[in-house]
């Protein structure tokens, strides 16, 4: 069974875009793959987080995974920090990744460009700390949307240099990023990407937001004055995004048959039926949400998550630093 791995940062609320761009796929690859899912903490604190949030925050994201469908019957779910050896081949993984390929990244590179302040190291070096996650579990595919595929990128690289100088250490993982769907952008502004860090809080969906507070939001989604709907990203990026929304919610749904549905119709008709496929998945959610929360199961999970993980983890640390020829006792 080939493997597959993904994470996501528990920073602030999971939204629409975590959901159609990665949760959504991990769910529908479970039964074929061998799935680890994690909750990437260490990744979340490379920009400052408020510590109570940042739990609740935690636990949101352990219970929303398992209400958007993950079941820890058939993946490993897990949190980053109860596997150590994230952080400690993500150091490994830092000293063979060079300061050109992280100078390349864009994420770091749009937040600089941005003039933000006190920008951390651990930002910085953050990829090759994905580095690490990846190839410590031999992932054979990384399901992820659209702006992680750099970094799965430099994974490869890094991965292939490291294969080359020690011998054969590392799987070398692909990005798996689907056709529809792997950047849902703002309802608010459609050319930019749907982020937690919305700060008008109107373009961005969570998936534990008021069910009448998404509604408006979708209703409000900005469009254009075409008047038709019709999938052209360019021309007409608000009424495509949300053609996008709905196919992915409505099993792909493809294109053409949601143009036929709404050919005459105007945009407050099609915008209704947007909202309604978001609210159902809402609730779907929501209710399941409620469920886990009031169980044992997100500290059941996380218990049995870390416990495979960490087997397969500490085996590929305990090669790694062999064959770089770090280690006395070998363990
Ligand atoms: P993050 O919230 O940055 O940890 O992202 C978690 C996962 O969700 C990654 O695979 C991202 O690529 C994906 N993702 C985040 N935002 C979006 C978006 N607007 N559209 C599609 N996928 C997204
Ligand atoms: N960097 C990813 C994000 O911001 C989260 C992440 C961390 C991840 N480690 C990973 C995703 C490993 C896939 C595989 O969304």
């Amino acid at each position: 069974m080939k493997r597959m791995l993904s994470g996501i940062k528990p920073t602030g609320q999971l939204h629409l875009g975590n959901y159609i761009g990665a949760l959504k796929h991990f769910v529908e690859y479970q039964d074929e793959y061998e799935m680890f899912a994690f909750i990437a903490n260490l990744h979340c604190i490379t920009v400052p987080q408020d510590p109570k949030e940042l739990q609740t925050n935690l636990r949101d994201c352990v219970a929303l995974y398992l209400a958007c469908g993950l079941d820890p019957k058939k993946a490993t779910i897990f949190l980053q920090t109860d596997v150590m050896e994230h952080a400690q081949l993500g150091y490994i993984m830092c000293c063979h990744t060079y300061l050109g390929e992280l100078n390349r990244m864009t994420q770091f590179k749009d937040k600089q460009a941005n003039g933000e302040q006190n920008l951390t190291g651990g930002l910085y070096t953050y990829p090759a700390l994905m580095a690490a996650d990846i190839v410590l579990y031999d992932a054979d595919y990384v399901p992820v949307g659209e702006d992680q595929k750099q970094h799965v990128e430099l994974t490869r690289d890094v991965a292939i240099r490291m294969n080359n100088r020690y011998g054969e250490l590392f799987r070398v993982p692909e990005p798996l990023i689907a056709k529809v769907g792997a950047r849902i952008m703002s309802l608010s502004d459609p050319n930019k990407k749907m982020s937690k860090s919305d700060e008008s809080n109107k373009g961005c969906i969570y998936l534990l937001d008021d069910l009448k507070a998404a509604r408006k939001k979708v209703m409000g989604a900005v469009t254009d004055s075409v008047g038709k709907v019709h999938y052209d990203p360019v021309n007409q990026p608000g009424i495509s995004n949300l053609m996008q929304i709905l196919s992915s919610l409505t099993n792909d749904r493809p294109f053409d048959e949601i143009e036929a549905e709404f050919e005459g119709k105007g945009y407050g008709d099609f915008k209704r039926a947007v909202a309604d496929a978001v609210c159902a998945k809402l609730e779907e959610i929501q209710n399941r949400y409620r469920e886990i929360l009031a169980s044992d199961l997100i500290e059941t999970t996380l218990a049995d998550g870390a416990a495979k993980a960490s087997a397969v983890a500490s085996a590929k640390l305990a090669k790694v630093q062999k064959a770089i020829g770090m280690e006395i006792i070998t363990r």
